[in-house]
């Protein structure tokens, strides 16, 4: 472990006692949010590269980052920097994390890991070639309650799992004015609203079941086909999944960016032989336990917690912990996957292929209007 004095915030100087020293690629909401995960685990934000040198000079300033760079390749040569968080839009995030790989470094790279599954291939071979960590921050396994969610389901709590159900929901591109780098497929990769928040759901679901998507039927629609001054785009706003998991337990989802009202509503609904299990991200302190008789709203408290799952709580019950502790816990997991351990649960570039082979099947079947394989 090395001890490392970071200057922080007009000259202040903390001592921090960090083996994790990270270098941040893209500076926007997930590079402030990694930021602040990496600085709470004693972490240090040694550097970081935005899309201009005068950007990287105030990004360094606000995320309390040592430095800014020029470019990245000054970032990938530093020997000051252990692991490289990529948080650009998702083209970038192959040519990006195959550099730190070759850099030796290690990375946390964000979903959706490629922009397909080939390129995917790639990146989860290279960490593995090179004895490197690799990490895709799907953030929602960080919730205690799905940790505990998960426990019960591997405990044997709901009995046999028979169905799953669930949706992913957000409003921000509901306007026809609305738009963002992910609307354009060249940057964003051909599935924009499953690409970005399905690949969430479905991970979760794969979590905290452990039976795998076998095959997909899904339908997709562009709701807003012209969006802010763009004339055809080719990305879709909403996906309505039908799935059987590799188990026989058939499924659906529902994907919308373009639904009033519902912020980041991702709803996961297992029912068992005995019991279900319901988990609403925007309301992640509970779990609701379904019974024939009996039916109970789990609080978060960490003194009634499975084993599993109170470790991911970080804070007292009755103080409300949410999306912040989750990339807290992530990076705290990946700071122990890179000292040599193997936390249970910690996603990684082999999960980040999953995702994107889900997806690719995904778009396969939109277009054929089949069911449709995902690749293993
Ligand atoms: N895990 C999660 O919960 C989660 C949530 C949101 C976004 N994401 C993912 O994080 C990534 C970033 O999304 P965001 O919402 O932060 O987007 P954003 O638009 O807020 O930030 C992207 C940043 O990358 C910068 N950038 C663009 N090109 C660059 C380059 N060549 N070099 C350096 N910086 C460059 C942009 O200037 C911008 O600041 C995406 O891949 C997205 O899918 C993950």
């Amino acid at each position: 472990m090395t001890v490392a004095n970071v200057t922080v915030d007009g000259g202040r100087t903390e001592g921090s006692a960090t083996s994790y020293r990270a270098g941040i690629i893209g500076t926007g909401f997930m590079g402030e949010v990694h930021a602040r995960a990496i600085r709470v685990n004693g972490g240090e934000v040694a550097g970081v590269v935005a899309s201009s040198e005068r950007r990287a000079a105030v990004a360094a300033h606000t995320l309390l980052a040592t430095r800014g760079y020029a470019a990245v390749e000054e970032l990938l040569a530093d020997d000051a920097i252990d692991v490289v968080h990529i948080c650009t839009p998702n083209y970038l995030h192959y040519p990006l994390a195959m550099a730190a790989i070759e850099a030796g470094k290690h990375v946390v790279c964000e979903k959706p890991l490629a922009t397909n599954p080939q390129d995917a291939v790639r990146m989860a071979e290279a960490v593995t070639a090179r004895g490197l960590v690799g990490a895709v921050p799907f953030i929602y396994r960080f919730h205690p309650m799905v940790r505990e969610a998960r426990e019960m389901v591997r405990s044997g709590g709901l009995g046999r799992v028979v169905l799953a159900h669930g949706s992913y929901l957000q409003d921000w591109l509901s306007g026809a004015q609305d738009d963002n780098w992910r609307v354009d497929a060249r940057l964003g990769g051909a599935s924009r609203a499953f690409g970005d928040i399905g690949s969430h759901w479905c991970d979760l679901l794969e979590f905290v079941t452990a039976d795998p998507i076998r095959a997909v039927n899904a339908r997709s629609a562009t709701v807003n086909a012209e969006r802010g001054g763009r004339s055809a785009v080719e990305t879709e706003d909403v996906v309505v999944l039908q799935f059987e998991t590799e188990g026989g337990v058939l499924g659906t989802a529902t994907v919308s960016q373009v639904s009033p009202g519902r912020k980041n509503r991702l709803l996961l609904e297992v029912s068992g032989s005995e019991a279900s299990i319901s988990f609403d991200q925007e309301d992640p302190e509970k779990l609701w336990v379904g019974a024939r008789q009996g039916s109970r709203l789990l609080v978060r408290d960490p003194d009634v917690l499975s084993a599993a799952a109170a470790p991911y709580a970080g804070v007292p019950a009755g103080h409300p912990q949410g999306y912040q502790e989750c990339f807290a816990n992530f990076v705290a997991d990946t700071a122990r996957a890179i000292g040599g351990q193997t936390p249970d649960g910690l996603p990684t570039f082999a999960d980040g292929l999953r995702a994107c082979r889900i997806a690719d099947a995904v778009l396969r079947s939109a277009e054929t209007q089949a069911w449709t394989e995902v690749e293993s």
